[in-house]
């Protein structure tokens, strides 16, 4: 097998324009039938293509909608699936365009505009001209369901110049190169709710989910996250706080760890709903806790209690240790929602440095600035 070294120095350029078309070699559940949720395991077979990653690096992958929502939008606008389009980048069959061209899922401003303009439909019309409609509006639906409350007859041109373009989607390497070389591993989220009688997807949900098979090619590429590394010396101490899918970039970083023999303690904050049926990694995490490579564990199982236990909660009860490995010199890391968790992680923090430092807020805010600039807390929130 080749050495990383090796593989570093053969590195070819796999970029946004130029993927490597990687093939889904394992895909596994790692939420059980009884979850509200469906997180999977990815793994990547990356071949002969040379890639290099780093822990704490993404990958950019290109998708594909899926052909029946394409026709579902093309029907409710009333154009032939069949017909031939052309603006100044795309000369080919409409439908083509919609699968591998379009974003048909994220609803924008841009859209909501557009469209209102082509199909003359007032009352869009007076949602796209105030911002706080636009974002209520906006947060709940997809494009399709746009199209079908507002039906309009549109020419495929039109359509085409109401959709932006088709963006890759970003994920976590959950895996260390140190450990598998040839292979990227991925935690995803499945997004997938119903609406009205049938479901709705994510693109990259469905396109991973539900369209690719077991030894299809997958189009990426690294994405370097330079503001999101473990520190190179390896005796210093690493918190991690990742509840969700915030976990991925932290079983990189503790098969890394372990694969570096690190001498530094590793501190795990995880959380989700019930331990029963959405423990990611479960088995492997306390294999890493059973072996000493994860110093502490914490777990933060929101929804078997009768109120909730999130992350900040356990911080915050151990706050004394915490502070400790602050004062010698401990990186901190957050992955996960930036909605909500990332701010409230962020000011249990706050509280823990004001209350074990003995710091105002003034003091503790700047020693947090402090550790940012140090490159000792870093986010890498979505
Ligand atoms: C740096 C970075 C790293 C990331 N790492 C990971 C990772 O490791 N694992 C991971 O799972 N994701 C990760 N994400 C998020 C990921 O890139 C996608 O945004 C996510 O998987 C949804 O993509 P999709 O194509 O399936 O859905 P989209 O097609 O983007 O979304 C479809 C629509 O569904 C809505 N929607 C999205 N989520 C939900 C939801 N939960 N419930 C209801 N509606 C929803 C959206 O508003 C949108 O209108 C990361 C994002 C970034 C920027
Ligand atoms: N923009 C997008 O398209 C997109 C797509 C997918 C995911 N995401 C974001 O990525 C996040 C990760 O998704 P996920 O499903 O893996 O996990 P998640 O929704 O973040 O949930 C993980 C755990 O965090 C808990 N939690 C909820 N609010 C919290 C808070 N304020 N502070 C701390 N913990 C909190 C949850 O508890 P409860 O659920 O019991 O409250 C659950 O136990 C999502 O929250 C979502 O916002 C965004």
């Amino acid at each position: 097998m080749k050495d990383i070294e090796a593989l570093a120095t053969s590195s070819p350029q796999w970029d946004k324009a130029h993927p490597y078309p990687a093939r889904l070699a394992v895909r596994r559940e790692l939420t059980t039938a009884a979850s509200d949720k469906d997180v999977r395991h990815f793994e990547l077979d990356l071949g002969d293509s040379g890639i290099t990653w780093q822990p704490g690096d993404t990958v950019g992958v290109l998708v594909r909608n899926s052909t029946v929502l394409a026709e579902e939008i093309l029907a409710a606008c009333g154009v032939s699936a069949a017909s031939i389009v052309a603006d100044e980048h795309y000369s080919g069959p409409v439908i083509t365009a919609l699968e591998e061209l379009r974003e048909l899922t994220q609803v924008h401003p841009g859209f909501i505009k557009r469209y209102a303009a082509c199909s003359s439909a007032a009352a869009l019309g007076e949602i796209a001209a105030n911002p706080t409609l636009m974002r209520e509006y906006v947060a709940s639906r997809q494009i399709v369901d746009v199209i079908k409350e507002y039906p309009a007859t549109l020419t495929g041109e039109q359509l085409l110049s109401c959709l932006r373009q088709l963006m890759p989607r970003q994920y976590s390497i959950a895996s260390s190169q140190r450990t598998r070389p040839l292979t990227i591993d991925l935690t995803i989220n499945m997004v997938r709710y119903p609406q009205g009688d049938s479901w709705r997807y994510g693109a990259g949900s469905h396109y991973l989910g539900w369209q690719l098979e077991i030894g299809d090619p997958l189009p990426l590429y690294v994405v370097p996250n330079a503001g999101f590394r473990l520190p190179a010396d390896d005796s210093i101490p690493v918190i991690m706080i990742g509840p969700g899918t915030g976990i991925a970039p932290f079983r990189a970083f503790l098969q890394e760890r372990h694969a570096r023999q690190a001498r530094g303690p590793n501190w795990l904050f995880f959380g989700n709903p019930h331990r029963a049926s959405d423990f990611l990694y479960g088995d492997e995490l306390l294999t890493f806790a059973h072996e000493g490579i994860l110093t502490q564990l914490d777990l933060a199982f929101s929804r078997d209690h009768a109120e909730k236990r999130y992350v900040q909660h356990l911080m915050f009860e151990q706050g004394e240790q915490f502070y400790a490995w602050l004062q010698q010199g401990a990186h901190v890391y957050v992955c996960g929602d930036a909605k909500h968790m990332a701010e409230d992680v962020q000011q249990a923090l706050l509280a823990i440095i004001e209350s074990q430092g003995g710091m105002d807020s003034t003091a503790a805010r700047q020693y947090l600035v402090n550790l940012r600039k140090a490159g000792r807390y870093q986010r890498d929130v979505y």
